[in-house]
Order: structure tokens, then sequence, then C-alpha cells
């Protein structure tokens, strides 16, 4: 098997209703939760997890680590016991099957390549026709034997001896940059990784948490982060805080339906993933956060929002990295903004789930907004939204929510002719929002 049988399909309907109330409990960060199992898998010892994302993307994760050799207990939900490999998984003997998991795929070729194992690596049409030599070039450089054809999976990865390398990051990804660090836990000598642009830091400030010793060192607009290997990382105790950018879809809804007054619980806070929020800020977003302590090394709180008359944006490109995975939902704000928005640079998003940038120009499209592509920009003219239209989510999560999120707030009903790959990300998302009120009809 080279590909992951693709969910029956299922078809929902969003349309407006009575104004959103109450609060959501902000389902476990997606990427911390892979980092989580990653590094608990490669650790020396026991890691205990809470609130653990058990979705799909996350799940496919947890099935590859234990057939490397780690021992994945579930304690209950989201808590899990992960009993440690010491920094060598054995090899797979069945493929490893990512599903639509970019996150899961890339950084485990890294541990993997690290850790001396030995597998075969796949996943969903999706997953298949994203590129891989972003990463199996370093990590080639590296010393890696790593197999595939026109850089897509499947990807065969064959234990090798690897050295360190000094890397600037050809594009602001940190699945890349965490694939090479995870990588330069079993290489010897020092691993330098150079970003121009900051991307999110989780994988820095997980691998502290697991007594590892990382530098890093702002760069301009970027970072230098430097780590020696090898290095046997020790297991320890990792609480995954809230989503934000699940989180946004919530947010989004309660901003744009009249009369909302919505509490996100639990968000993570962390600067690299809240760009969207400090974005609907700048556009006359009424949002409150409340600090709620720590969770993994990193800042939470709770969100309060309330429906703002928003204005349009024209938004630079160098912030696209802390709201990469939210442009899909900002654009539907935008469309409700008073004004021609721009939102700039968005190159990056044609390598996603879906050729994002497309699908998002399709979404707003297929609903009467008034929006074009020009070069790498969205452009979107907001104003009210006719909606009526039916959307095709393309197999990505994320143009799924945003269709949904913005049938709730349009003239008319909007329809999403698949809706079953939410669960990769927010299994909880059509039961978190149809506990505020949201309209939102489900058909099998
Ligand atoms: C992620 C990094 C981002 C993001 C993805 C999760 C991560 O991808 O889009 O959903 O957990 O490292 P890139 O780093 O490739 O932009």
């Amino acid at each position: 098997m080279t590909r992951t049988p693709q969910p029956a399909r299922r078809e929902a309907v969003s349309r407006p209703g009575k104004p959103l109330q109450g609060y959501v409990n902000t389902p476990g960060d997606k990427s911390v939760s892979h980092r989580a199992l990653i590094l608990g898998a490669l650790a020396q010892g026991q890691t205990r997890i809470t609130g653990l994302l058990e979705s799909d993307d996350v799940l496919a994760t947890l099935h590859a680590v234990s057939r490397l050799g780690a021992r994945v207990e579930r304690q209950g939900g989201g808590q899990y016991v992960v009993q440690g490999t010491g920094g060598r998984f054995r090899p797979a003997t069945d493929t490893l099957d990512f599903g639509n998991s970019g996150t899961g795929v890339r950084l485990m070729m890294g541990a993997i390549a690290g850790a001396g194992g030995q597998a075969l690596l796949v996943g969903d049409d999706s997953l298949s026709s994203r590129p891989m030599g972003r990463v199996t070039i370093p990590l080639e450089q590296m010393g890696a034997q790593c197999r595939a054809t026109e850089a897509r999976l499947p990807v065969e990865i064959q234990p090798a001896p690897l050295t360190g390398i000094d890397y600037r990051l050809p594009v602001a990804s940190a699945q890349v940059k965490s694939a090479i660090l995870l990588a330069a836990l079993g290489a010897s000598g020092e691993t330098i990784v150079r970003e121009d642009r900051a991307t999110r830091d989780h994988t820095e400030t997980m691998l502290r948490l697991f007594g590892s010793d990382i530098s890093v060192e702002a760069d301009g607009e970027g970072r230098i982060i430097r780590l020696n290997g090898p290095q046997i990382l020790t297991g320890c105790q990792i609480d995954v805080p809230g989503d934000p950018s699940s989180a946004a879809f919530a947010a989004v809804a309660a901003l744009i339906t009249p009369g909302a007054d919505v509490t996100l619980k639990q968000v993570m806070t962390n600067p690299s993933r809240t760009g969207l929020y400090r974005v609907l800020e700048r556009m006359g977003a009424s949002i409150a956060v409340t600090p709620a302590g720590e969770a993994a090394g990193e800042s939470i709180g709770n969100f309060g929002l309330r429906y703002s008359a928003l204005n349009a944006i024209d938004l630079e490109p160098d912030i696209a990295p802390s709201l990469i995975d939210e442009y899909p939902v900002l654009a539907v704000a935008c469309a409700f903004a008073r004004g021609t928005s721009r939102l700039r640079g968005l190159a990056e998003l044609r390598a996603k789930e879906s050729d994002r940038l497309a699908a998002t120009h399709a979404l707003l499209a297929a609903n009467g907004v008034e929006a074009y592509i020009e070069g790498d920009d969205l452009v979107i003219e907001g104003g009210t939204v006719r909606g009526g239209g039916s959307v095709r989510s393309l197999g990505d999560h994320r143009i799924a929510m945003s269709a949904l999120v913005m049938g709730l707030a349009a003239r008319e009903a909007v329809t999403v002719d698949d809706i079953s790959m939410i669960a990769t990300s927010y299994p909880a998302f059509i039961d978190d929002m149809t506990a505020l009120g949201a309209m939102i009809r489900v058909h099998p």
C-alpha cells in the first residue's frame, strides 16, 4: 500500500442563526502534540502527556512512533504515557502511513534519519502531492539515505551515519527546521539552522524541556539555531496548550456574527502563532486576552471576542509565518470587513493541504465575494456577503472550516461538499461550534 484510503465523504451546510454565545475548551495544539509524541519516542525514559490532540494527523504520528519501538499507552482522554527508545528506532516492518499530515511525515523523516531507523513513509492523495525535497535535501546533506521519486511520497529512509550541517532554510518552514534539528540529535558535530524569518519555535522550546542543549540567537527578522550532536533526551511531562489555529475559526465566527460574545479558553499565546489575532485587532476586532499561565513551556491565555465592525487591511508578507495556517479564515474576515483588503506574499499557501491560495479564492468567489489573485497576493472586496455557494473543500480541513464560518454570517447558507477531513486537526469542530449556537447541519 502506498496511499491512505480516503474516509467517507460528508456534506455540511451552515447558515446564520442566533448570536454565538458561550465558551470553547480549545483543543490541544496540533504542532505541540506531534512534537510531544516524537520527542517522547526519541527520549530515554517516560514522557507523560496530557491534553494531546486526538485528531487523525496526531494519531498517525502516534502509530508511527509505536512501530519504531516507542511504547505508547493511553490512560484517558488526551492522556498518554510514552516509553522512549533512548534515541534508537528499530526498523519499521510495516509502512508508516501519515494520512494527511505534513507535520507528521516531515518531522518524522528527520527523527527517523537521526535515530538510525528504517522505514517507508506514505500518505493520502493530498500529502502525496506535497513537496518533500525541502526535507530530504538537507537530510541527505547530513548523510541520510532517503529514496523518493520526484521528491514526493513515498519516501524510504535507510540507516546511515549523520554529521551536522550549516543550513539556511530556503523557505520559511518550521517543519523543515524541525526535521533538521531532530536529525541533528543523532548526528555527530554541530548543526546550525539559519532562518531569515522566525517560524514557530515549539521544537526548540520542547527540546529544552527534554534536557537538550540548544542555542537560539536572534538574527534580524530571523534566528540562528545551534545544536551539538549526538544528544540523548530525557523524558518529561508535557501538558499540551490549546491550539490558536483551531481557535481561529470560532474567533472569526464571533467577530462577524452580530451580537456574538465568545470566550476561547486556554489558547497558546506564543507570538510565532498568534499573528491572526494581532491582524484582527488592527482591523478593529475586540479581543480581550486574560493570561492563564503556562503549559509545556508556552504561555497561554483566555480570549474574549465580541462582534466587531472590521476594516480592510493591507497585510505585509513578513508576518506570514505567524499566521500561515490562518489565511483562509482571515480571508473570510476580510470578506465581511469594510473596504478592499490585500493579503501579500502567499506563495507558500500553494504547498499546503490543497493549493490553499486557489482554494481560498474559490471559496470567496462561490459566495459572491469579489476577489482576485494578483501574483502571490489575494485581494478581497469586503462588505456584506451573499453566500449561497457550494464550496469544494479539496481535502483541506482549513478550507472546510473557513467556509462553514462564512455561512454563519452570510445572507444565504453555505454548503461544503465534504467535511470528513476536519477530523485531521479538529474532530470536535462541529460540536464546539453548535454548542456556541452555530447553525451547522451535517449530512452523512
Ligand atoms: C507546522 C508548520 C507549518 C504549518 C503546519 C504545522 C509545524 O508548516 O503550516 O500546519 O507544526 O511545524 P510549514 O512550517 O511548512 O510552513
